[in-house]
C-alpha cells in the first residue's frame, strides 16, 4: 500500500489549487445569531453557482449560432444541473423563523440579493430584460458595463429563436429583429413553431433535446424564484425588504415573468 504524500514545505497543492485561504478570508457572521453563518454561506454559494450559470448560458448563445446543436443543448444542460444544486441548497434555510432571521437581518443594512450583479445577468441571459434593473449596478463599472452588454445582446431564447427560423420555422421578422433589450413579448407563430417541434419530434433529435434543456432551464430558474419566496414569507411575512422594495408581494411579480413562455403555452396546442 502506498501512502498519500505528506510533507510539503509550504501550503499544500489542494490549498493553491482550491484557494482555501482565500475561502476562509471570506466576510463570515457579524454577529452570534447561529443562524446567520448558514444564511451567509448559502448565499456566498449561490453567487459561485449564478457564475456558473452565467458562463454556460453565454457559452450555449454563441454555441447556437452554429450549425451543431448538441454543445449548446449539452452547456444549457449544464446550467439546468447548477440549478439544481442551489435550488436544493435553500433546504437550511427554510426553517428559518423571523425570530431568528431578526436577530441578524440587522447586519445587512440596505444590502439586499436584489443587488447581485450575477443574478440579474442570469435573468438577461434568459430573456427576462429590465433596463431599470441595470442601473442599480452604476456604480460599479465593470458590472454595470456587463450587466448593459448582455441587456443589448440577444438573450438565450432570441438566440433559439433564430434556431427555429434557421430550420423553417416560421418566426415573425418582427420578432427576429427586435429590439432585444425590450422585454419579450410572446408571439403566436413562436407558441405554433414550437407545438410543431413537440408534436413532429421526439427524444433523441436535436430540436427537441434543445427544447427540453430550455424547458429545464426554465424551470429550474422559476423554482429558484418560488422557494426564494417560501423562504422569505416564513423568515419575515410581508415587511418590507431590506432592499427596500414591499418585499413577498414585489417577488411574487417577478414569478409572473414568465421564463421562455411559448415553451409554456405550446404545450396547450399539442
Ligand atoms: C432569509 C433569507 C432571505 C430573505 C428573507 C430574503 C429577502 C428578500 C427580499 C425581501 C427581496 C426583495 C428585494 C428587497 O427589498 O430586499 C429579495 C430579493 C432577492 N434575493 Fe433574497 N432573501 C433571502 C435569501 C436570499 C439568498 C440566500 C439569496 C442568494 C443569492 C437571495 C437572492 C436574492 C435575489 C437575487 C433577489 C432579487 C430577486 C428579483 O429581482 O426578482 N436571497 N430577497
Amino acid at each position: 500500500m502506498v501512502t498519500p504524500n505528506l510533507s510539503f514545505a509550504q501550503a499544500t497543492p489542494y490549498d493553491e489549487y482550491v484557494g482555501t485561504d482565500t475561502l476562509r478570508a471570506l466576510p463570515g457572521p457579524r454577529t452570534d445569531a447561529p443562524e446567520e453563518p448558514a444564511f451567509l454561506v448559502t448565499t456566498q454559494v449561490m453567487e459561485l453557482y449564478f457564475g456558473l450559470v452565467r458562463t454556460e448560458l453565454r457559452l450555449a448563445a454563441r454555441l447556437l449560432g452554429t450549425p451543431d446543436l448538441p454543445p449548446a443543448t449539452a452547456a444549457i444542460a449544464r446550467a439546468a444541473a447548477y440549478l439544481d444544486v442551489v435550488n436544493t441548497a435553500w433546504r437550511p434555510l427554510n426553517r428559518l423563523t423571523p425570530r431568528q432571521f431578526n436577530a441578524f437581518r440587522p447586519a445587512l443594512g440596505e444590502g439586499s440579493g436584489f443587488q447581485s450583479a450575477l443574478y440579474r445577468e442570469v435573468e438577461f441571459l434568459l430573456g427576462d430584460k429590465s433596463e431599470s434593473l441595470a442601473r442599480v449596478h452604476r456604480g460599479n463599472p465593470e458590472a454595470h458595463g456587463e450587466l448593459l452588454a448582455a441587456l443589448r445582446a440577444p438573450s438565450l431564447y432570441d438566440v433559439a429563436l433564430s434556431v427555429l427560423a434557421r430550420l423553417g420555422y416560421e418566426i415573425p421578422a418582427t420578432t427576429l429583429a427586435r429590439d432585444p433589450a425590450q422585454p419579450y413579448q410572446p408571439e403566436p407563430l413562436v407558441e405554433q413553431a414550437w407545438a410543431r417541434v413537440y408534436a413532429e419530434r421526439g427524444a433523441g433529435d436535436h430540436l427537441w433535446e434543445l427544447a427540453e434543456a430550455l424547458t429545464d432551464v426554465a424551470e429550474g430558474f422559476m423554482r429558484w424564484r418560488t422557494l426564494h419566496l417560501m423562504v422569505v414569507r416564513r423568515a419575515m411575512g410581508a415587511k418590507t425588504g431590506t432592499g427596500g422594495s414591499s418585499g413577498a408581494s414585489w417577488l411574487e411579480r417577478s414569478l409572473r415573468r414568465e421564463i421562455f413562455p411559448e415553451l409554456w403555452s405550446a404545450r396547450t396546442l399539442i
